[in-house]
């Protein structure tokens, strides 16, 4: 039954209309990526910064304990993390603060002396020796031009940071001087990484056939394993004939863009980057639906009931208020209101709830596809002909969370590769941040 007026029928047409991403555009994004990533290995202008991280697949052989700090959303984590040298990693301990709200505007000194003084209270919590000598790996997600596996030079901040300083700094130097000041000289930072680069390192521990990590979370990124010789712009001898390039697919401009898309954009702390992030990301999704309501708001398309105020606060929606509304299946949507009630959004009918909920996936749905042509590119790079499996480790909270998103993403993969997407597998691997940065230390602690 259909409840809707003509006009918001209409309306929900023409968004669908503007959100439309089908299989047959994937030809010509993955000729875009591709494009992208030639010259971003090439050192040439390109939206796809293609950074090496001087790292490859561990051995599994691995051992030892190590300490990880991630640090690239709103939490701040410290782990200590074991690996028994046959492909297991256990986090013995963890510690996560939440990064204090001004501390993302402020000097980057301000942060990094808290990421120290972090690491302090935990040794304090978990009762570890203040002397005693550790190697760490730091997974830093932000876009970071690595001169080696353990020094970077920050290239921009992402997801919202506005930190005044720190680009163009290097990153291990930044965070050791910082553990200095606490008298932290026991603790050498061995390896530097990418929240990508910890995934696919964490799942090839145990599975050498994974050979892409994606994280589809606060922001959404990409790794993949690169031949070396076809990094042209790398200077130096790398030991191994295969290297992890961090994409930083984040910032791809080849997709094409709603009035919707513009308008977040430029109201964002970083307008003209991260254009694809934009599409897809849990930082995001929750604000292009507040403004396709705004629209509908303006229009008079949502009953005169619903709460203005809260729609008309930017960032207010979240994305998992999305995730909530999309999984009610009742008539009514009574889980939904509840939710919507309980964050503010106050006096929605039935009729406004299917709109939200429609309207939560058309976004949803153009943001999962767009992940699967980008996945499909990164593939089909790697292997033109697709004669080998490809086992892609995801994580972060917009691919877990939000069921849809996952089914969204194979459906697609599907419908593009037909028989050959059972060759492309994707697999949840949590806490690569923590455990993939242990690996990487220890990879790294060998090596340099
Ligand atoms: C942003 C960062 C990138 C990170 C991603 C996921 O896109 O620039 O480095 O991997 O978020 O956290």
């Amino acid at each position: 039954m259909n409840i809707l007026t003509d006009e918001q029928n209409e309306f929900l047409k023409d968004l669908v209309s503007q959100f439309k991403f089908s299989a047959s555009s994937v030809d010509n994004i993955a000729q875009k990526f591709h494009f992208e990533m030639e010259r971003g290995l090439a050192g040439r202008p390109s939206s796809l910064k293609m950074l090496p991280a001087y790292v490859s697949q561990p051995s599994g052989k691995e051992k030892g304990k190590y300490l990880a700090v991630d640090l690239g959303g709103t939490n701040l984590r410290v782990l200590l993390v074991s690996l028994d040298g046959e492909g297991n990693s256990v986090v013995e301990a963890v510690k996560k603060v939440s990064i204090p709200n001004e501390m993302f505007s402020r000097e980057s000194r301000v942060l990094f002396d808290f990421v120290a003084s972090s690491i302090e209270s935990f040794f304090i919590e978990n009762r570890i020796e203040r002397t005693c000598k550790f190697d760490l790996g730091f997974t830093f997600s932000f876009p970071v031009n690595q001169l080696s596996v353990n020094s970077g030079k920050l290239i921009c901040w992402t997801k919202g940071f506005a930190i005044t300083d720190g680009a163009g700094e290097d990153v291990v130097e930044l965070i050791s001087n910082s553990l200095k000041g606490v008298g932290f000289e026991n603790i050498k930072v061995v390896a530097l990484l990418n929240d990508t680069v910890g995934t696919l390192v964490e799942e090839s521990y145990a599975n050498a056939s994974c050979d892409m990590g994606v994280i589809l979370g606060t922001g959404s990124n990409a790794c993949y394993l690169e031949k070396t010789r076809r990094i042209s712009k790398l200077k130096e001898n790398f030991h191994s004939k295969n290297m992890i390039v961090n994409m930083e697919w984040g910032n791809f401009n080849g997709y094409s863009s709603t009035t919707f898309d513009r308008s977040l954009d430029r109201n964002s702390t970083n307008p003209g980057e991260q254009c694809f992030e934009k599409m897809v990301s849990g930082m995001y999704l929750g604000e292009l639906s507040r403004l396709v309501l705004c629209e509908m708001i303006e229009r008079k398309l949502l009953s005169n009931k619903v709460s203005i105020s809260f729609l008309n606060q930017a960032n207010k929606l979240k994305t998992e208020d999305m995730a909530i509304v999309a999984s009610d299946c009742s008539v009514s949507l009574t889980t939904a209101e509840e939710h919507l009630c309980r964050i503010g959004l106050l006096g929605t009918s039935v009729s406004d709830r299917v709109i939200l909920k429609r309207v939560f996936e058309v976004v949803a749905v153009r943001a999962a596809r767009m992940i699967a042509a980008a996945l499909i590119s990164v593939v089909l790079w790697m292997d033109r002909e697709l004669t080998e499996k490809h086992l892609i480790a995801v994580d972060g909270t917009v691919y877990e969370k939000y069921p849809m998103f996952k089914r969204n993403i194979e459906d697609f993969l599907g419908k593009y590769l037909k028989e050959s997407s059972r060759k492309v597998l994707l697999t949840l691997t949590k806490d690569g941040s923590g455990k993939g940065a242990a690996i990487t230390a220890a990879v790294s602690g060998k090596d340099i």
